[in-house]
């Protein structure tokens, strides 16, 4: 904003011109002074003595001192007409400013006001592409299905017939399964990653969204959750588009018992609270994460104590369910809207039937855990698609602390 302050130097000079004036006239005057003196000693009171009569000053002198003071009242003359020709120049200038300051201000409050109206409008934007957005997503439905066949595994039994369905040959017999989506094995982590998107993305609108990774052992799971160093899955991929103010868990679930993969004692098992319609875990590690960076070094923490749990109780990592959650802030800087949302990746435990005959002790015992919480997933799935008013949450660790992502306007893939 243009303030009068800052016409300070025009003042400034205004006020040394004026006193340049003051002392040209001041100079004048005594130029006059001087005069007046010499011309009183050219005639003396005194009778001139009239032995030796001396002139008091040389004539020539003081018609060169007349002349300087005529020149110098010109010059006096010209000055003040230059300067108050600058002054009332400056006074017009000023004026000039301080209209143009008086439009600027104006201007500025009509622009405020139409920020003000465009900010409103954009809210409403905002709010109407999420509703939409999650109209969209209800109507392809909150709870999707995809299929990704593994390449060794393919040629062998599965057949991949269109985008939604494949078909498993055994024993001569073709059996076919429909998806929402299917990937053939040469679909790549990028193609998986952009299926799951759109939920992601939900998440940042203030959604619970829930990715499962689900099959048997050596299917795929982890690859296309964790991926390589090179080849990243979802969990890496999708922090890009949600990264803002985010707080990461990691758990790892095994024989129904919970276990914070985020602290240097994983094999101590917690419990799980509920609290009206939230479901929480008291004592789990939450970590702050506002970078990959972070996110990447938390996350290589919960494999190494993964890795350090799963020897401490003697298990392989993929007979336990491992749930990497991240509540995600969002807000948007110009309508001011907050919300918050969860999104949840689960890499489960391997899917495959271990007969009585092959596990004996500790592996029947994960064996019926396993199978007890994937069952108890399928209830909670089953319940849900056909609109069931009890879905049995309860029946499993896994599936009660999934609640809150499988419930209500949660998205699942
Ligand atoms: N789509 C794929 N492309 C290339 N390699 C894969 C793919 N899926 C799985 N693998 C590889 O197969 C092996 C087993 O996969 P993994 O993800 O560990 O299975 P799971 O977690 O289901 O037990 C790993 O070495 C993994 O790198
Ligand atoms: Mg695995």
């Amino acid at each position: 904003c243009l303030e009068k302050s800052s016409c300070k130097p025009l003042q400034v000079e205004i006020k040394h011109l004026n006193q340049k004036l003051a002392e040209l006239e001041a100079d004048q005057q005594e130029a006059r002074e001087k005069i007046r003196s010499l011309l009183n000693r050219r005639t003396p009171a005194v009778p001139p003595d009239k032995t030796t009569p001396k002139p008091a000053v040389d004539p020539s002198q003081l018609r060169k001192v007349s002349r300087l003071t005529r020149e110098l009242n010109i010059s006096n003359k010209q000055l003040r007409s230059t300067a108050h020709q600058a002054l009332a120049d400056i006074k017009n200038q000023l004026g000039q400013f301080y209209d143009t300051v008086g439009k600027l201000a104006q201007v500025e409050q009509e622009a405020t006001k139409e920020t003000e109206e465009l900010r409103s409008l954009y809210r409403k934007e905002v709010v109407e592409r999420k509703s939409l957005y999650n109209k969209l997503l209800e109507l392809q439905g909150n709870i999707r299905v995809f299929c990704r066949c593994r390449k060794s595994l393919a040629s062998s039994c599965l057949e991949k017939t269109d985008d939604q369905e494949v078909v498993v040959i055994q024993k001569g017999n073709r059996k076919k399964f429909q998806f929402d989506k299917v990937y053939s094995p040469s679909s790549t982590q990028e193609d998986v990653f952009t299926g799951t998107l759109p939920v992601i993305t939900s998440c940042v609108d203030g959604y619970n969204v829930c990715i499962l990774a689900y099959g048997q052992t050596g299917s795929g799971k982890t690859y296309t959750m964790m991926g390589s160093k090179e080849n990243p899955g979802v969990n890496i991929r999708s922090w890009p588009f949600i990264l803002r103010w985010s707080y990461l868990s990691i758990l790892g679930i095994y024989n129904d018992t919970l276990n914070d993969l985020l602290t240097k004692s994983p094999s101590a098992s917690l419990d799980i609270r509920v609290q009206g319609k939230a479901v929480s875990v008291p004592g789990l590690t939450q970590v702050q994460v506002q970078t990959e960076t972070d996110i990447l070094s938390v996350m290589e923490m919960g494999e190494k104590n993964r890795k350090i749990a799963s020897t401490k109780m003697n298990i392989q990592s993929s007979r336990s369910h491992l749930m990497v959650a991240l509540e995600v802030e969002g807000s948007d800087e110009v309508s001011g809207l907050t919300s918050r949302g969860t999104l949840t990746l689960c890499d489960l435990a391997g899917s495959e039937r271990i007969s009585k005959t092959e596990a004996e002790g500790q592996r029947l015992v994960e064996a019926a855990a396993i199978n007890k919480s994937l069952t108890a997933l399928g209830q909670v799935f089953g319940a849900l698609k056909c609109n069931a008013l009890h879905i049995p949450f309860r029946n499993s660790k896994l599936t009660h602390l999934l609640q809150p992502c499988l419930s209500g306007d949660a998205k699942v893939n």
